[in-house]
């Protein structure tokens, strides 16, 4: 017998891949999602329920019919120049959503909650490796609404029947091996995509933003983690908190940065293509580098990442060059 879980988000990118990992680890993802930025043809591990989080009668309705023993909370908007541009959907997606959400867990009898956050909230590093205890000041709405959500949690873990394992993710990159799914947003802004577009032909080229930052070649640092290892990190989360885990926040990178000069290489290698590419100007909001001290993960979850930044690229290449986003 399957042990059902909720997978708020599980029809977006990294949700569905988690939904691929339950599935063959004995849990049965049930998947609740609004497909916004979700894509219907994404849940193949389970059963879509059609709804938003931030409907609660909906809401209650889908963990009355399916009992989950666990909700996995990926559900948010996550483009930080769109934050700064409509912080009100940002706040009423993921802060109102979030507690929403949490509200109908507990009037539901539901005491597990894996949340999806972010190194975004840390703000500015103060270290070449941020661990859990960095200071946390996010610089932008974004950051903001995942960190009051974090604050939520951990009273709600307190003061209510609550554990959460708080989920704090690097640059999540990479897709399925198999090429089924992978990363798919509209419109696009993260490097490794529009990087493979570029070399596919599909856009005319890359724009580096900014190379003088004080890193081994002048571009950013970021610590891009395969999709799949943060999959695997999130069934551990929940086979933790199943077992009587305390609530924890836990980063997931693989403690290896890797600067944009460098992933453009990679990405030429990878594909055998030469593409265009501009330096321009630097990004506003963006870190010089943001790479995890990932120690915690290991002890905790026992988690370590299995896949390169190579394995990243080749996934990736290997997804976009079967999937044309139209
Ligand atoms: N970059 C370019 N050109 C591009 C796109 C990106 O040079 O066309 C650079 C960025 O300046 C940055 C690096 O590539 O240095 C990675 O950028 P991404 O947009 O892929 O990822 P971010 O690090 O900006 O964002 C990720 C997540 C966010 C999260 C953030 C935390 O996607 O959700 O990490 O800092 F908030």
């Amino acid at each position: 017998m399957k042990k059902p879980v909720l997978v708020v988000g599980g029809a977006g990118y990294i949700g569905s891949h988690t939904c691929m990992i339950l599935a063959q680890r004995g849990y049965q993802p049930i998947v609740f999602d609004n497909l916004c930025n979700g894509h219907e043809e994404f849940v193949r591990w389970g059963v879509l329920e059609v709804g938003d989080v931030r409907d609660t009668r909906r809401v209650e309705q889908v963990i009355e019919k399916h009992r989950p023993l666990a909700i996995l909370h990926f559900a948010a908007l996550i483009e930080v120049g769109q934050s700064l541009a409509d912080p009100l959907s940002f706040y009423d997606n993921n802060v109102i959503g979030s507690l929403n959400l949490l509200r109908a867990a507990i009037a539901g009898g539901v005491n597990y909650f894996v949340f999806s956050s972010t190194c975004a909230t840390y703000g500015l590093p103060q270290s070449e490796r941020l661990d859990e205890s960095h200071r946390q000041v996010p610089i932008n709405p974004y950051g903001r609404t995942k960190w009051i959500v974090e604050q939520a949690l951990k009273d709600y873990s307190e003061l209510l029947n609550i554990k959460a394992v708080i989920l704090r993710y690097f640059n999540a990159a990479g897709a399925d091996f198999e090429g089924r799914i992978g990363e798919w947003h509209q419109p696009e802004t993260h490097a490794i995509p529009i990087a493979i577009e570029a070399a596919l032909g599909r856009r005319t080229g890359f724009k580096i933003f900014g190379t003088d930052y004080q890193t081994r070649d002048g571009t950013c640092v970021r610590d891009y983690v395969h999709v799949l290892d943060l999959a695997d990190a999130h069934v551990r989360a929940v086979d933790y908190l199943l077992a009587g885990g305390e609530t924890e926040a836990i980063n997931l990178g693989t403690g290896t940065g890797t600067t944009v000069k460098e992933l453009l290489n990679t990405i030429r290698a990878v594909s055998g293509r030469a593409f265009p590419v501009e330096e321009t100007s630097r990004r506003a909001g963006d870190s010089t580098s943001l790479v995890a001290d990932n120690t915690k993960a290991a002890t905790l979850l026992g988690w370590q990442p299995q896949y390169s930044i190579e394995d990243i690229v080749k996934s990736a290449w290997n997804w976009h060059t079967r999937h044309n986003a139209p």
